[in-house]
């Protein structure tokens, strides 16, 4: 039931993003090599899976849903720049700034950006009370208060040995805030209570978190084919990470009480969040 569910939503995603009008020009090129063609979709399936949660109709949320995903895939550009962690390789292929060179790679991020925002605000996303909250809360979750904050922090603690609770502070705004603005964006277009995107929230802020230390366990146990991205990424940066602090089996332990913790949030929804429930099993035990 799990997979039929991913794979409904992931077809909805791969539809849209394959139906936005991509033209021949380098730019365009360069955006679509990235976006297209790999990805788990993480984000917008679960904004896609809080609206249904909430009893709303995905496929009505499905434009904010794919415009997370080019952010996403844009700050995933940036962030294998040689000037960040000049990664070689991303979602099974060549990174960006390796096909296309660093100045196109640095546009086809800025332009991903810019264009999530044109989708957020041009499409029919329901009460334009909602679509302008959530609009605001995107460019919160993806700025300097979230995403682009949370690797600024990333490269300053870069050979440093931080504590727990600002390596936690820097996996919350580098990936936490667009998993939780995701799920916040499905709830509320989709017309939840206060109390349903409540727990969405609290379910998806462990959620995120959880995310980015599956991730650092990962970059150490995984191999880079399975990745599609470098292994030992981390340690070759010297990255303060969950693993390089705790070891790897505190850093699963972590990730134990974060999935706990997800989980747990989701007790009011009753019925209503099984495949909210199983996404938190899958990223605990998720491969790559
Ligand atoms: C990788 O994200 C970067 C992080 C924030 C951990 P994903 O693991 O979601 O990468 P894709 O989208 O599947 O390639
Ligand atoms: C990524 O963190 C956070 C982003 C906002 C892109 P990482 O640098 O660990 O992500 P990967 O491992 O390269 O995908
Ligand atoms: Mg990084
Ligand atoms: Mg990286
Ligand atoms: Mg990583």
């Amino acid at each position: 039931m799990f997979k039929e569910t991913f794979q409904r939503y992931l077809t909805m995603i791969e539809e849209t993003l394959a139906q936005l009008p991509w033209d021949q020009d380098i730019l365009n090129q360069s955006m679509s090599y990235s976006l297209i063609g790999g990805g788990k979709r993480i984000r917008p399936v679960l904004a896609l899976a809080s609206a249904e949660a909430v009893g709303g109709n995905p496929k009505a949320i499905l434009p904010a849903a794919v415009a997370i995903e080019l952010i996403h895939t844009y700050s995933l550009i940036h962030d294998d720049l040689p000037a960040m962690d000049n990664d070689d390789y991303r979602r099974g292929r060549l990174s960006n700034h390796k096909v296309f060179g660093e100045a196109h790679a640095i546009l086809a991020g800025d332009a991903l950006l810019t264009y999530a925002f044109e989708l957020l605000a041009d499409s029919e996303l329901g009460q334009p009370d909602r679509q302008l909250l959530i609009i605001r809360e995107v460019a919160v979750a993806a700025g300097k208060a979230g995403m682009v904050g949370g690797q600024v922090a990333d490269l300053a603690g870069e050979g440093k040995i931080l504590k727990l609770s600002e390596i936690e502070e820097i996996h919350k705004a580098k990936t936490g805030a667009l998993l939780t603005v995701s799920a916040r964006l499905g709830g509320i277009l989709a017309g939840g209570t206060k109390q349903q995107v409540g727990a969405l929230t609290d379910y998806a802020q462990a959620l995120g978190l959880a995310f980015q230390i599956k991730d650092d366990i990962l970059d150490v146990v995984g191999d880079s084919e399975t990745l599609g991205k470098p292994a030992g990424s981390d340690l070759r940066q010297g990255k303060a990470t969950y693993v390089s602090l705790l070891g790897l089996e505190g850093a699963k332990r972590q990730l134990q009480a974060q999935i706990s913790k997800a989980l747990s949030s989701l007790k009011s929804f009753d019925k209503g969040a099984i495949f909210l429930n199983e996404l938190a099993y899958y990223i605990e035990q998720r491969q790559h």
